[in-house]
């Protein structure tokens, strides 16, 4: 029995949702616990390609799949999801809590019109209302799934709401207002499409823990993107952190056996905020183009992902943040045709030239650092087919070596290529031995 937390380690689009997808298999229940239709995880089984936004990507070996309180749920898009997954999941066995809050209407138009009129303040968001969805949840104005259940309820908070929300739409963004009935009767008719996955999340996990069931969290998003502990405010607005998957799923941290980081082998980013280790050049060029399979393009928004070495100080920095059991490094086929390749392994001060091999702040100052490279011979051949540590090529078990060594963390599995058969198990990711954290900052 194992209650496992699967984190973005970096940006985000990490390939967690490979990883969650092959844990799932010994998995009895797979949680998302934060964001919403601002993830996207792609799952390929024998060479077809499966999309997931809202619903977890453990559901294609058909377990109990939760949407927990802390995502935020779009339901017109959660429909099309269960429709378009409909025959290949078991949707007898998806739940949505109750008090997870749902984006409305006017939380589109308001982070597309905020988006728009931030210039260059803008964060690149995916424009599916997440900040603002968040934002009225904090303000507890928010509207929860158990909202579009009850006519009552629903048409009294949006009496109150709309116009208010109005004033913003047409005083600052110069958008057509939302009128009340029209808002209650599409949304109170999803709700009731919805209604036979409601549930109290919660007690589902409680009472799973009670029966030893193994239960996996999977995380959207990635730790720099963390709305506490990422690129503040390049950020989104949850908690993809491991801690998030407490308060999110609504259990306690003693349940936690462990936590599992995923990794690129280089570092991507999509929109705005640092990016130390960016390469805008042929090298950027390269990892993005890399083969049509693994085109870096956002799964949600399609567009081109920034890309970059990988960055061992922000590796160290996830492992701290999560409290990383070990990691799982991601496609590291994609670096097969290098004929170097660069990790950055400390930082300079571009001000002061002080070196530092551990984030000295996620605040400002983070900005204004420039990395410093140790560069390895790259292996110039195919790792794609390798499916044990020792099939790997010298030079490719070096740089791990390198990475599990510098962040002080294991690599229990690498993948190299995007199928379920593409991956390598150094050690069992889930009874691994425990990591004993000694590392100070
Ligand atoms: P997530 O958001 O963290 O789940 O990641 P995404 O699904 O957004 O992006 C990861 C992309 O890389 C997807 O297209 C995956 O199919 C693909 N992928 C995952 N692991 C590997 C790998 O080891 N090698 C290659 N080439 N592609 C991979
Ligand atoms: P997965 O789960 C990569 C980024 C956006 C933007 C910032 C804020 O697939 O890893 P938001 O719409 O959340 O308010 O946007 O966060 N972002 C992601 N980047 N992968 C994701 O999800 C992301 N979800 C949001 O590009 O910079
Ligand atoms: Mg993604």
């Amino acid at each position: 029995m194992a209650n496992v937390i699967v984190v973005g380690a970096q940006f985000g689009d990490e390939g967690k949702a490979k990883v969650t997808d092959l844990l799932a298999k010994n998995a009895d229940v797979v949680v998302r616990y934060q964001g919403g239709c601002n993830a996207g995880h792609t799952v390929v089984v024998d060479g077809e390609t499966y999309k997931f936004h809202l619903i977890p990507s453990g559901a294609l070996y058909q377990k109990t799949c939760i949407m927990g309180p802390g995502m935020v749920i779009d339901p017109e898009r959660f429909l099309s999801e269960v429709e378009a997954l409909g025959n290949l999941i078991s949707v007898d066995k998806l739940r949505v809590s109750t008090t997870a809050h749902v984006t409305m209407p006017y939380h589109l138009m308001i982070d597309a019109a905020e988006e728009d009129s931030r210039g260059d303040q803008k964060i690149g968001t995916t424009k599916r209302g997440i900040g603002p969805t968040y934002a009225d949840k904090c303000a507890r104005s928010g509207i929860r799934v158990e909202d579009l259940l009850d006519e009552k309820v629903l048409r009294s908070k949006l009496e109150w709401m709309i116009p208010r929300k109005n004033v913003i739409l047409e005083r600052l963004y110069n958008l057509p207002p939302l009128k009340v009935e029209e808002v209650f009767t599409q949304y109170y008719e999803y709700g009731q499409r919805m209604a036979k996955y409601v549930s109290d999340t919660a007690a589902i996990i409680f009472n799973s823990v009670g029966q030893k069931k193994n239960i996996l969290f999977e995380g959207a998003q990635g730790t720099l993107l963390d709305l506490d502990h990422g690129s503040y405010p390049y950020v989104t607005s949850s908690s993809p952190t491991a801690g998030g998957a407490c308060i999110g799923a609504g259990i306690g941290p003693t349940i936690i056996d462990r936590v599992i980081g995923v990794s690129k082998a280089y570092m991507t980013r999509v929109g705005e905020g640092p990016f130390p280790t960016e390469q805008e050049g042929e090298v950027g060029d390269m990892l993005r183009q890399i083969g049509k399979a693994w085109a870096e393009v956002g799964v949600t928004t399609g567009r081109p992902r920034r890309c970059g070495w990988f960055d061992a100080v922000l590796g160290r920095y996830s492992v701290r943040i999560n409290g990383l059991d070990c990691l799982a490094i991601t496609k590291l086929d994609v670096l097969d045709e290098f004929d170097e390749i660069k990790i950055c392994n400390a930082y300079r001060d571009k001000t002061t030239g002080e070196t530092f091999k551990e984030l000295p702040s996620i605040g400002a100052s983070f900005k204004n650092m420039e990395p410093i490279y140790e560069t390895f011979k790259g292996w110039k051949s195919s790792t794609s087919e390798c499916r044990s540590y020792k099939d790997l090529p010298v030079e490719a078990r070096k740089y791990l070596d390198f990475l599990a060594d510098e962040l002080d963390v294991s690599i229990a599995i690498v993948s190299v290529g995007p199928q379920r058969d593409q991956t390598i198990v150094i050690e069992d990711p889930i009874h691994g031995p425990k990591r004993v954290l000694t590392r100070s900052t």
